[in-house]
């Protein structure tokens, strides 16, 4: 039998559940042409939410036309041209011969070469002498709004990962040359995603940056429990088994609301479930889930520097201002220059988040781990 709870893939169909709201303000951005930029940490469902959006827009507006980018692999921004150009060309046709036709008309002073990997047309590989494109990007960039403006559509570019970008040698002049051009562009809106909070702030909202107010800045929030207790139940009623309310929610408390691993963990219970889910069996998968965890965060843990673990020791017991000279001797942390530059490099490895001066720990598995076997031994 198929299991009832996804993870690890996105949730479409009867496996999304709420993010009614954001449903709603995504769509009508994107048929409004409106540029959004969504943020949230690893795995709270950025991806999902834009697939699902983007179909429910699809629906109800005939001229609204998608392209996905997933720059989680793209390195230097010659990957990021070719990337973008396979992807578009890909859309701009059906038919083999048209989309060669494009690739010429298309890409200005460049003659590209198309090639397909064998068997699979979605695998579209480009060649051109991408450092040449490097220095007159224009066409490649402007593709988008050429191929909207030819077919009368409203398209959007949506790009996963955007954080990585600024990974890029010298990424300001590249997010300059991308801003100059996408701004003009009137047929196309752009949604950019990613995880990384304060990188992609700093990239969206600071005044000196390309990408200040370039468009709408989404904010995506945990699922609360409100909504999984309902889905738990139905997901476990729709298999022929039974869970309590407050064991739904137990579920949902354990994993603190993260999508993904509220998913697991329902995966998991119900795995172990006969016939009625217990509080036990929750229990049990629960602590399964940390135990098979356990080497990659054994892993994650050894790159953390002493001081990085020390200010993980204090936060789990609780600490949350960190400016007590006391404190920082207690824990060894040194200067608050330095208890500053530790926050920066825990919020950069994505292993807390801050929020109005809030810490917390994004892994609610890691963090159980830390707490009941890292420290205690
Ligand atoms: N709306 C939702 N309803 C139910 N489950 C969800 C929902 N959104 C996300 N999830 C769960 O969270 C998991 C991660 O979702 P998704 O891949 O969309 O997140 P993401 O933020 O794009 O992650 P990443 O940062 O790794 O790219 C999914 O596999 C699913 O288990
Ligand atoms: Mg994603």
């Amino acid at each position: 039998m198929e299991t009832p709870f996804v993870f690890g893939k996105l949730a479409v169909d009867r496996n999304f559940t709420n993010r009614d709201k954001e449903r709603q303000q995504l769509s009508g951005n994107f048929s409004g042409l409106v540029n959004t930029v969504l943020i949230s940490p690893r795995r709270w469902g950025k991806s999902s939410l834009v697939q699902k959006a983007a179909g429910e827009a699809m629906s109800e507006d005939s001229d609204l036309h998608f392209c996905f980018l997933d720059a989680f692999n793209i390195r230097t921004e010659e990957q990021f041209y070719q990337t973008l150009a396979s992807e578009v060309l890909k859309i701009s046709a059906s038919k083999l011969e048209v989309l060669l036709e494009n690739a010429k008309r298309f890409m200005g002073t460049f003659f590209p070469k198309l090639s397909f990997s064998p068997g699979n047309q979605d695998e579209l590989s480009l060649s051109l002498d991408w450092k040449e494109v490097k220095k007159h990007p224009d066409a490649i960039l402007d593709m988008a709004e050429t191929v909207a403006t030819e077919k009368g559509w409203k398209l959007v570019i949506c790009i996963d990962e955007f954080q990585n970008i600024s990974t890029f040698e010298n990424h300001l002049a590249f997010q300059k040359k991308l801003r100059s051009h996408w701004q003009k562009h009137q047929h196309v809106a752009y949604c950019l995603y990613g995880s990384k909070r304060h990188m992609l702030m700093d990239v969206f909202t600071s005044s000196s940056m390309p990408f200040y107010k370039f468009g709408d800045i989404l904010f995506l929030e945990k699922i609360h429990q409100v909504s999984w207790v309902p889905f738990i139940c139905s997901r476990f009623e729709d298999t022929q088994k039974h869970i309590s309310e407050s064991n739904a929610a137990l579920i949902a408390e354990l994993a603190e609301c993260h999508p993904y691993y509220v998913q697991q963990l329902a995966q998991q219970s119900w795995l172990r479930t006969a016939t009625d889910c217990s509080e036990e069996i929750i229990h049990d998968a629960y602590q399964g889930i940390v135990a098979q965890l356990s080497l990659l965060f054994q892993s994650k843990t050894e790159e953390l520097t002493t001081p990085q673990i020390n200010f993980m020791k204090a936060l789990l017991d609780g600490v949350q201002k960190f400016s007590s000279k006391n404190m920082m001797d207690d824990y060894q942390l040194g200067s608050s220059a330095n208890v500053m530059r530790i926050k920066r490099a825990l919020e950069n490895k994505e292993i807390i988040d801050i929020q109005a001066g809030n810490i917390m720990v994004l892994d609610p598995m890691y963090k159980s781990w830390l707490v009941t076997c890292y420290f205690r031994n």
